[in-house]
């Protein structure tokens, strides 16, 4: 099963598609991920995506199909994809219906996680991650069980994103309602949306995208 997940900046893309690795052993695609590793390593991609990332706008369509097409040439074809962050524009859109082609997938649902952006400023500015293994945490949503060490992993320490302040996120609501939005129509079309309540719990969620996927 190929799925992409939508919703703008904080909308629980991340916090779902890593249930649904752990749970169902599909492959989290995620965009954002990907370029944070690049601009670490300081790559080429990476050095000519870091300050359009910290401005909070959008990454060239060109680099960030190519890192998608690179990922699905890796996998298996039995392992199911969840596209996270991806697509964000028309052309990305497009682009993923010849990269999908091209390694004999098909798109089964776009779930959209529907939001009230308002909210999303104080779930993006309260979350932070596990240094060591990436756990997602939030400072009032998603608490580690025993203060200051990961429940996952242990470790103690935890790092939060640059381009998690309020000025940034604003951009990247802007961003996400100009240029990613206006794709949902071309999947409508498809009869291929399904909309789950984003602003449940992170648990009620899940299983709202579970019932989609069962
Ligand atoms: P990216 O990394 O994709 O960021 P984003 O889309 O802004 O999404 P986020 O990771 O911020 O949010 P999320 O929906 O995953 O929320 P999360 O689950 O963490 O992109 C970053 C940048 O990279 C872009 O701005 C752009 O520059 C570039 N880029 C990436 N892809 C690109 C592309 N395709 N084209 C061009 N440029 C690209 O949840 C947020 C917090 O809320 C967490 O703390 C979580 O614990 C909490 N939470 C989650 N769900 C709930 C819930 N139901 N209730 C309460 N709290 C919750």
């Amino acid at each position: 099963m190929n799925i992409i997940l939508l919703g703008p900046p904080g909308a629980g893309k991340g916090t779902q598609s890593a249930m649904l690795v752990e749970e169902r052993g599909m492959r989290q695609l995620s965009t954002g991920d990907m370029l944070r590793a690049a601009v670490k390593a300081e790559t080429e991609v990476g050095l000519r995506a870091k300050a359009v990332m910290e401005r909070g706008e959008l990454v060239s369509d060109e680099i960030v199909s190519a890192l998608i097409d690179a990922e699905l040439a890796a996998m298996g074809p039995e392992t199911g994809a969840i596209f996270d962050g991806y697509p964000r524009t028309e052309a990305q859109a497009r682009a993923l219906d010849e990269i999908l082609a091209s390694h004999d997938r098909q798109l089964d649902f776009v779930i959209e996680l529907e939001v009230d952006e308002d909210a999303l400023v104080d779930r993006i500015t309260g979350r932070f991650t596990c240094a060591r293994c990436g756990e997602g945490y939030h400072d009032r949503y998603k608490l580690p069980r025993q203060e200051g060490t990961c429940d996952k992993c242990g470790s103690h320490e935890f790092k939060r994103r640059p381009d998690d302040n309020e000025e940034t996120v604003r951009t990247r609501m802007a961003e996400y309602r100009a240029k990613t939005a206006p794709i949902l129509p071309l999947y409508d079309a498809r009869g291929i949306v399904r909309r789950v309540d984003g602003m449940a719990a992170i648990d009620a969620v899940k299983q709202g995208v579970d019932a989609i996927l069962d």
